[in-house]
């Protein structure tokens, strides 16, 4: 699929765009740990060039916290159009500022800032209304354009399909318009609380805003991966009723029960999801969240059509949540998607009236700031509930395996560098990745 994503992107030619992926190389090619894609499965840490200020806006940081995300696994498992070998990938990260390139006024070298997973111009249409990951000017990619009519924002190690921009899973990176995509951080709070500010607390956040869960509402939530735990908090701090989580792995399940008071669903055991929901609330959803992933079929049927190549995506949770919600009720898809799916259930779609909401990929600069000042700052959402492990970056690539797995009880990671800050009190101390995935 690579290959021939890459061949018809080439044949395409690129999109104009305001910034460039690639970077110039600090002098004397000194090097850096970093996280390369090499082919589904295939992942390593490899010395890789340091970056330099390329473009008068770029910032370049030295990264004090990265993570990985459940849209990692689908560079991983290959499922993202246009990768390249020995593309950086990476997409949440803080850092302290390193360089600034001369267009840059608000930051200085030394201060504590979070990256957006996405790069926004700043300036167009999308961008002044904060609707960063829809920015028109960032993203060259004219086959996401030819698929979609239109094409997202640049993202950090998203793929070409994004872009192209190395990503921050890297002890330095580049941040193209970095006056525009770094939010400041004060002092007081540390980089467990800050990082996420990156891209699960503003997505999470945003899929519960954006399909309009209101007070007393009754809303089930698939997958119950850092998304799925962070958008059940949410809908909870929004005043649902009920929060129903469904998923399969019995420590996110549990995770889910004890910490957010979640009640769930176990799918190996229910096979027939909609039927149990109406066992447990016969009125169905008001609003069902898709929090899961689309390249872990269920069904034989799917399984089949997957393998061979006759659909990219799987329904099946879109179907579900479709036939859940009560008529008129609202249904969002934040997980990532990328092509098509075959056998939506549209006659029920249309007959309940249902709201069947793409959220798209969040845009992070409309949310950050709120959360930062009217969530995390006041205590009102403490995002280190979800960490449960901390790593060095040396063991990146174990980690993508042991968290693909969903081995002991990993729900969100800091991945800490040469330049993170001891762990701050109450958070997971630092372990190897074969401390606790050795021979599972
Ligand atoms: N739109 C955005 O801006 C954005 C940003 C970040 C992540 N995402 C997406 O959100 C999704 C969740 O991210 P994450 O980091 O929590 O991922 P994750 O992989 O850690 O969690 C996904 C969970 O979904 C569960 N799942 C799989 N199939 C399911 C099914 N049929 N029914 C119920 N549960 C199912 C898995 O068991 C897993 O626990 C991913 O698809 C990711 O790409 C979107
Ligand atoms: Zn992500
Ligand atoms: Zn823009």
């Amino acid at each position: 699929m690579q290959a021939i994503a890459n061949k018809f992107q080439d044949q395409l030619g690129t999109i104009p765009t305001d910034i460039h992926p690639e970077y110039n190389h600090v002098e004397g090619d000194p090097t850096m740990k970093a996280l390369t894609w090499f082919g589904a499965g295939d992942v390593r840490v490899i010395d890789a060039p340091i970056p330099d200020i390329t473009e008068p806006d770029d910032v370049i940081l030295q990264v004090t916290g990265t993570t990985i995300c459940g849209s990692d696994l689908h560079l991983y498992h290959g499922e993202i159009m246009a990768l390249q070998k020995g593309d950086i990938l990476g997409h949440e990260f803080m850092g302290k500022v390193f360089k600034v390139g001369p267009n840059v006024k608000n930051l200085k070298p030394g201060q504590r800032v979070v990256s957006s997973f996405q790069i926004a111009c700043g300036k167009c249409e999308y961008c002044k209304q904060n609707l960063s990951s829809f920015c028109d000017r960032t993203n060259s990619s004219s086959l996401q354009n030819y698929m979609y009519g239109q094409r997202d924002a640049g993202f950090f190690g998203y793929s070409h399909f994004t872009g192209g921009f190395p990503g921050g899973q890297a002890e330095y990176v580049r941040v193209p318009i970095g006056e525009v995509n770094l939010l400041p951080i004060p002092d007081s709070v540390p980089d467990e609380k800050a990082i996420y500010l990156s891209d699960v607390l503003p997505t999470s956040y945003h899929t519960v805003v954006d399909t309009g869960v209101k007070v007393g509402d009754v809303v089930g939530i698939w997958g119950l991966g850092p998304i799925g735990q962070c958008a059940a908090r949410w809908a909870l701090l929004k005043g649902a009723s009920r929060v129903i989580g469904i998923d399969q792995i019995p420590s996110r399940l549990h995770f889910a029960e004890s910490k957010s008071g979640v009640e769930t669903i176990d799918f190996s055991q229910y096979k027939d999801i909609p039927k149990r929901i109406y066992e447990i609330c016969p009125r169905g959803l008001d609003v069902a969240l898709d929090c899961g992933t689309f390249h872990e079929p269920k069904s034989l049927v799917h399984k089949v059509q997957k393998t061979l190549m006759l659909e990219t995506d799987v329904p099946e949770t879109i179907n579900e949540m479709i036939v859940s919600v009560r008529k008129m009720g609202s249904c969002g898809i934040i997980a990532a998607y990328a092509g098509y799916a075959n056998g939506v259930n549209v006659g029920a779609l249309m007959e309940k009236g249902v709201r069947l909401i793409g959220n798209g990929q969040a845009p992070v600069l409309k949310y950050w700031k709120e959360i930062l000042q009217d969530y995390i700052i006041p205590g009102k959402f403490d995002p280190t509930f979800m960490i449960t492990h901390r790593v060095p970056i040396d063991d990146i690539a174990k980690l993508y395996s042991a968290f693909d797995n969903r081995i002991d009880g990993v729900e969100k990671v800091f991945v800490e560098t040469q330049f993170s800050a001891p762990p701050s009190q109450g958070c997971p101390r630092t372990r190897r990745v074969d401390e606790w995935s050795e021979g599972r």
